[in-house]
């Protein structure tokens, strides 16, 4: 590959993390809700995780996933589509569904579910993707990630709207024939999506709101990172504690800065020291900014520059006021344009709802918008 080739320098953020620590309270609470539900086939929980970006939903729900296969439980991960559309709920069963998919085909006219899978669509008459999901016996978890566009650009009046509001509260509150459990994760608009569908009052410790990772774990985090992946020679906490002073339990921090570091040994030798380490904590710098750069994609300079600006002005407590946002954005732009690109900016992380205020909801993250993009 020649060095003009442009690679994506974020590292793997989907799925499971290389070295995962902490979370523990969590998927202990996880535990006890699928002891519970197991038990009676009429059960049903929502297990909701919100939080801002990078602050590691979806390596947790990769988690839960392993937790409960761990304890028999069969799991699948689906999309916000999948809720309505059969089709494409289908699509993502696989072959432990076989004998299922089969019995539908042969009941929709077809000898077998494959001819149907060849299809471009194939409607199931008088199958919802609740009823293919009630169809199988053992206790499954269904996951749900990116949950934060449920309901998006739904009218109410569609009938697709009202399925999914049925299937979520046969899920949130049971009645399936088998034990269902729904794990979601999202940015923090999600509680709010699922409370517009229906969904709301979450059974003890099923509602969790993701904080940074405590620094025992942060510290084991990026340990594995240096001394599995990077090899280090030695003791590795001063370089532990110089990348703990850069992440704050981050995770996304965390992998940005220990995964430079564990490249850089890797490439230049095992043993830590000074020199190395500031060129280390420099490409984890870079990455990190990377990562910013990705949530403001979709946003133009001089739009970046007016959200720097009403940035710059937030409130001691870390409000910040969409007036603000939306007064500064309209100098460049219409209104109509300057709500989509608040609502860009929302859905991306760099604003967060929490009650009823927006938040920045990554210190750091506002100090590179203001650093970048203030104009006076
Ligand atoms: N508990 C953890 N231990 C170790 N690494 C973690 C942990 N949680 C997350 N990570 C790592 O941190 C990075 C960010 O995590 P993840 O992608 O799960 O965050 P996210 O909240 O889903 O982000 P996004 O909002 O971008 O979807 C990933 O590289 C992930 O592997
Ligand atoms: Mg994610």
């Amino acid at each position: 590959m020649s060095d003009s080739d442009r690679r994506s320098p974020n590292i793997e953020d989907r799925g499971e993390a290389k070295y995962f620590h902490g979370r523990k309270g969590i998927l202990a609470d996880l535990r006890e809700r699928l002891k519970w539900t197991e038990k009676d086939p009429r059960k049903g929980t929502t297990f909701l995780i919100q939080a801002a970006p990078g602050a590691g939903k979806s390596a947790l729900l990769y988690k839960c996933a392993e937790l409960a296969e761990g304890q028999g439980w069969e799991t699948l991960k689906i999309n916000t589509k999948a809720l309505w559309d059969t089709d494409a709920l289908c699509q993502i069963l696989d072959g432990g569904w076989k004998h299922l998919l089969d019995e539908i085909a042969v009941n929709a006219g077809f000898d077998k579910w494959i001819q149907i899978q060849g299809a471009a669509k194939y409607k199931l008459p008088g199958h919802t993707p609740q009823s293919i999901i009630e169809r199988g016996k053992d206790p499954l978890l269904l996951l749900l990630d990116e949950a934060q566009t449920l309901g998006r650009g739904m009218d109410p009046t569609q009938a697709r709207y009202e399925t999914v509001g049925v299937f979520l509260d046969s899920l949130h509150n049971g009645g399936m024939g088998r034990p269902v459990m729904l794990a979601v994760a999202g940015l923090s608009a999600t509680k709010r999506a699922f409370k517009d569908m229906g969904v709301f009052r979450f059974k003890d410790n099923c509602y969790v709101e993701l904080g940074p990772l405590k620094p025992e774990a942060e510290g084991e985090v990026i340990k594995d990172w240096l001394k599995k992946d990077g090899r280090a020679k030695g003791d590795p906490t001063p370089w532990m504690d110089a990348i703990m002073q850069k992440t704050h339990g981050w995770p996304q921090h965390v992998a940005a800065y220990a995964q430079a570091a564990a490249i850089h040994l890797r490439a230049t030798g095992r043993e830590m020291t000074p020199e190395k380490l500031k060129t280390a904590l420099k490409v984890g710098e870079m990455k990190r900014t990377k990562f910013y750069e990705s949530r403001a994609e979709g946003i133009v300079r001089k739009e970046r520059q007016c959200i720097a600006r009403a940035m710059a002005n937030v409130e001691a407590d870390g409000t910040i006021d969409k007036d603000i946002v939306i007064t500064t954005l309209r100098e460049v732009c219409s209104e109509e344009k300057a709500e989509a690109v608040f609502s860009l900016a929302l859905s991306n992380g760099v604003f967060d709802l929490q009650g009823d205020s927006y938040v920045i909801p990554i210190p750091s993250m506002r100090r590179w918008f203001v650093a970048n993009y203030f104009i006076e």
